[in-house]
């Protein structure tokens, strides 16, 4: 560890002596923003399954099993939480078959596995399908009704949650989709004040696939990082953004254009095949919104103590009152990326120092991996944590006899049409 550091320290010093103007760093705050924190996500170490118990609504394979069996990606794409939840559900200590005792139900609904030919989600069905299965639990069991879903939870994994689009102005156009309103959400999606976030919202990691490939990656611990900022990744998106403005909100275009001649910043679109390896040698990871403020990188570099550079402003990350991502990441401000260089020159020795050893707690990483099979404290368990925090419900969760709250036709008009069967596309 000692050799670690020293080594890091060293190679710091070098750059930041290659920069010059060290007065002039030293002058300009990075930490000027705020970090929202989570309500509803924390991580304990106490054992979630005496405080809980899930039922699990049996509904047909349409929903759900059939999708991942015809499209094998959805248990490895980045959304794969609604697959390998449901899968963790149905065998875990929490599950009842008795829905009396209840104190969470769960309508398994896979809303992204239904993929284009370039295993992107078809998102236009998913509001369908989910409104559908909603219909269908409201109408065959009582439980709907009593709460019209304050008791229900539903994994909605994809860029912007509920919300069912990845590009953000249609997200806000549609919003969470109304028969939801009541119902908690377990998403990747965490932005405060967006349309598409509720503050009671459970946010969760996206999913790694190849954890056993990852952990075939690792580099011996005391490796030499002597790579200062590293990222791969799309720069734009000129098929869906030919404006180039709208991706990112300009970010990942902003620092490439400032930064690509810096030799401080490795950056490049194309993929590298020693991806996981080089993350492993840099002391900062970019970690730029794409279309959503979330991406795997920021995974990744937690598990490979990588400081990640946040650069999504007001973004809710996931489990956040337990991990502690303020401390362990720099957070740069949308409107400060110019300056990227500045900011990270500037942050003291001992403050890098600090941040890699948080980063090397392993229940830090534990908590943000979906592992197979599950693992005490995972990212699993941090989501049974997170609904048994919720509990007892309040008594405004049952509606008096005859209340009705929800609108059942309300919302986007063709969100109101019947889901298009997967098998007949
Ligand atoms: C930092 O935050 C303070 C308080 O929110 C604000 O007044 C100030 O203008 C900010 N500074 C920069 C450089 O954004
Ligand atoms: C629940 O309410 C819906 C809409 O009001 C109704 O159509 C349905 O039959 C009810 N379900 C049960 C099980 O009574
Ligand atoms: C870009 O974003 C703006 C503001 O959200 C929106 O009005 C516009 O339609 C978007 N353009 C594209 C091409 O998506
Ligand atoms: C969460 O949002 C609700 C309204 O949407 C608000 O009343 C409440 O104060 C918020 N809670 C927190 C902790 O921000
Ligand atoms: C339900 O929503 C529809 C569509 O927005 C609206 O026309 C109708 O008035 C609403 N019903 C109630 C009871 O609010």
């Amino acid at each position: 560890m000692r050799s670690f550091a020293a080594v890091s320290v060293t190679f710091f010093l070098v750059f930041c002596l290659w920069t010059e103007n060290l007065a002039f760093l030293a002058d300009h705050p990075y930490h000027n923003v705020t970090v929202s924190s989570g309500i509803a996500g924390d991580v304990l170490v106490d054992d979630p399954f005496l405080r809980l118990k899930v039922f699990v609504y049996e509904i047909p394979r349409k929903y759900n099993k059939q999708r991942a069996e015809c499209h094998p990606r959805c248990r490895t794409h980045m959304f794969a939480a609604e697959v390998l939840m449901h899968d963790f559900l149905l065998s875990s200590p929490v599950r009842t078959l008795n829905p009396e005792e209840a104190d969470w139900f769960y309508a398994p609904v896979y809303t992204t596995c239904d993929l284009n030919e370039v295993d992107k989600p078809y998102m236009f069905n998913a509001p369908r399908v989910m409104r559908s299965a909603i219909k269908l639990i409201a109408s065959s069991w009582p439980y709907w009704n009593r709460t019209e879903g304050a008791d229900h939870f539903f994994i909605v994994p994809h860029d912007f949650g509920a919300c069912f689009e990845f590009r953000e102005s249609l997200a806000v156009w549609r919003g969470i989709i109304p028969l939801l309103q009541r119902a908690t959400l377990v998403q990747t999606f965490g932005q405060q004040n967006h349309i598409c976030f509720r503050n009671d919202s459970i946010i969760i990691p996206p999913y790694l696939a190849d954890l056993q490939k990852i952990q075939a990656y690792k580099i011996p611990r005391n490796n030499v990082r002597n790579i200062f900022l590293y990222f791969r990744g799309q720069i734009c998106d000129s098929v869906n953004d030919p404006s180039g403005y709208n991706y990112s909100r300009g970010v990942r275009r902003a620092v490439w254009e400032n930064f690509k001649d810096n030799p401080l910043f490795n950056m490049s679109p194309e993929s590298s095949s020693t991806y996981y390896q080089d993350m492993q040698r840099a002391i900062f990871c970019l970690c730029p919104l794409g279309w959503a403020p979330w991406s795997p990188r920021l995974v990744e570099a937690v598990i490979f103590g990588c400081i990640p550079v946040i650069i999504a402003d007001d973004i809710v990350l996931p489990f956040s009152n337990a991990i502690p991502w303020k401390e362990l990441a720099v957070f740069v401000a949308e409107n400060h990326v110019h300056n990227l260089d500045v900011i990270l020159t500037s942050i003291p020795v001992h403050e890098i120092l600090w941040k890699q050893s948080l980063l090397a707690n392993p229940s830090v990483k534990q908590a943000l991996l979906f592992s197979q099979p599950a693992q005490p404290g995972d990212a699993f368990y941090q989501i049974l944590n997170a609904l048994a925090r919720k509990l007892p419900h309040r008594n405004s969760v049952f509606l008096k006899p005859g209340e009705k709250i929800l609108n059942w036709t309300a919302g986007r008009e063709a969100d109101l049409s019947d889901m298009v069967d997967i098998l007949r596309r």
